[in-house]
């Protein structure tokens, strides 16, 4: 069979390229411009990367129109309904789903780093007390790489094990720290007799002085929400977290790298956002004048937690949260009039032509406020949560680019726009 190409000529020079097409398991073929620049000595100019894959990976496959997501083959839907955050987590970074004995071991290696070191915790007693929760993760996540200086090196795969199984096992303890440093309680230790999201959940909300029992409705939806936001394909913070390790920088740096990049409205923190939007809102009869804010161009103003670069379908996510939103507030009989308000905006958003022809849904961020909040994680929290999912995911990524053959320094080029070239003027003679 011949292979699929792609030929591009500029009219210009009349010179032509040839470019193979590649076609993955699923998804659009991708035609390869490796040789453009060689060949026909132009770039591509692709802003926001919407035409381009910037990788090959077989972590993650997500179908946008189609409204499918798919970790190593599994389907989110299975994975939420069958799975714990611990063994997606596995199955992120190994490929396949682990044995019992492989789980166990997992399990266990897991508990042995959930400690962090206890200097680190000095690090907390420099923020105001009022520091954003992002701007600590990202700071003592970075910092975790003074500890580990001589398991960093990125071309040992043993070191690459290490480090992805301090990541997820050190992530609990690093949040929980910040929200106990906002709150004014002591850090609590691991209590390794727990599993990993019911020991996450005692290190944030027990009290000194009392024992500890975790209610297992709160902690399953915890774990939901966690195998919910593990990974997601190229997103912006992932994308980060490649880019930065391909210049070959220590791991907890790019980690760090990509907390950084999940903190904006745009992206993670837009769970954030949509309860201050909710709360702002504050009654069903205000909705429409937010949805005509949301229209408005001259109106900076948009609908948290709608629209997503690759869905143009239904989050499958969010569907999920929905529904385990309606669940967990049921069960605990909680009576949660902003997710009254994000019903009925969802319900009249989908019915709006503007929303309606550019294709824009609820995302994952849409609802995943919404239980945390019910769960009493306070508004600031939200997106510390999601990156600790998420740093199994980028772990993962950041593995997978280490091994590919193609694995180079990320460097992408530009289309100069300054000024012309000119001549140096002393200050003196400048007008
Ligand atoms: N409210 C109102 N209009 C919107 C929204 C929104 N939430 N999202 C997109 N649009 C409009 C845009 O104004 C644009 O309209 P136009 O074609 O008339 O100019 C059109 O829909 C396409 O939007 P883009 O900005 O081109 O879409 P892009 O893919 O660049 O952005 C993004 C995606 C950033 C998620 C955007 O939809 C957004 O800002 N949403 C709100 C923030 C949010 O929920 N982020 C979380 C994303 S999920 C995650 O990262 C975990």
């Amino acid at each position: 069979m011949t292979m699929r190409t792609v030929i591009i000529t500029d009219k210009a020079t009349g010179k032509t390229v040839e470019c193979p097409v590649h076609e993955g398991r699923y998804g659009a073929p991708v035609v390869d411009l490796k040789n453009l620049y060689k060949d026909l000595g132009v770039f591509t100019f692709d802003p926001g990367y919407g035409s381009t894959a910037a990788c090959r990976s077989g972590i993650t496959y997500l179908d946008g129109e189609e409204g499918v997501l798919m970790h190593r083959g599994y389907s989110i839907e299975h994975l939420a309904e069958k799975s714990t955050f611990l063994e997606v987590a596995y199955l992120l970074i190994n490929g396949e789903l682990p044995n019992q004995q492989q789980f166990d071991e997992w399990v266990h290696v897991i508990k042995m780093h959930g400690m962090t070191h206890e200097h680190l915790s000095r690090f907390y007693q420099g923020f105001r007390y009022d520091a954003h929760p992002m701007s600590m993760l990202s700071s003592v996540v970075a910092s975790v790489a003074s500890y580990y200086h001589n398991t960093t090196d990125i071309y040992n795969p043993e070191h690459r094990r290490l480090t992805a199984q301090r990541v997820i096992a050190k992530m609990p303890s690093l949040v929980s720290k910040i929200y106990r440093y906002g709150s004014g309680l002591p850090f609590v230790y691991p209590d390794n007799s727990r599993n990993y999201v019911e020991n996450f959940s005692y290190m944030m909300f027990s009290w000194p002085t009392e024992p500890y029992i975790a209610n297992p409705v709160a902690i399953r939806a915890l774990d939901l929400l966690f195998i919910l936001h593990a990974d997601h394909e190229q997103n912006a913070s992932t994308s980060t977290v490649r880019l930065a390790g391909s210049a070959e920088t220590n791991p907890y740096a790019c980690i760090a790298a990509g907390v950084a990049t999940l903190w904006g409205k745009a992206h993670g923190g837009a769970n954030e956002a949509v309860i201050d939007m909710l709360t702002e809102i504050g009654d069903p009869k205000n909705i429409q004048k937010f949805v005509d804010r949301a229209k408005n161009k001259d109106d900076n103003f948009r609908l948290m937690g709608f629209g997503h670069r690759v869905y143009k379908n239904y989050d499958p996510r969010a569907k999920i949260i929905r529904q385990a939103c309606h669940d967990l507030l049921n069960e605990m009989h909680l009576n949660q009039p902003l997710f009254d308000i994000a019903m009925e905006l969802e319900r009249i958003a989908l019915e709006d032509d503007y929303f309606i022809s550019r294709k824009l849904y609820p995302n994952v961020d849409f609802y995943s406020g919404l239980i945390y909040q019910a769960l009493n994680i306070p508004t600031n929290m939200f997106t510390p949560m999601f990156a600790l999912a998420r740093s199994a995911g980028w772990i993962a990524q950041w593995m997978e680019m280490l091994a590919d053959p193609d694995f180079r320094i990320g460097r992408p080029r530009q289309l100069y726009i300054g000024a012309e070239k000119r001549d140096y003027v002393g200050i003196a003679d400048r007008k």
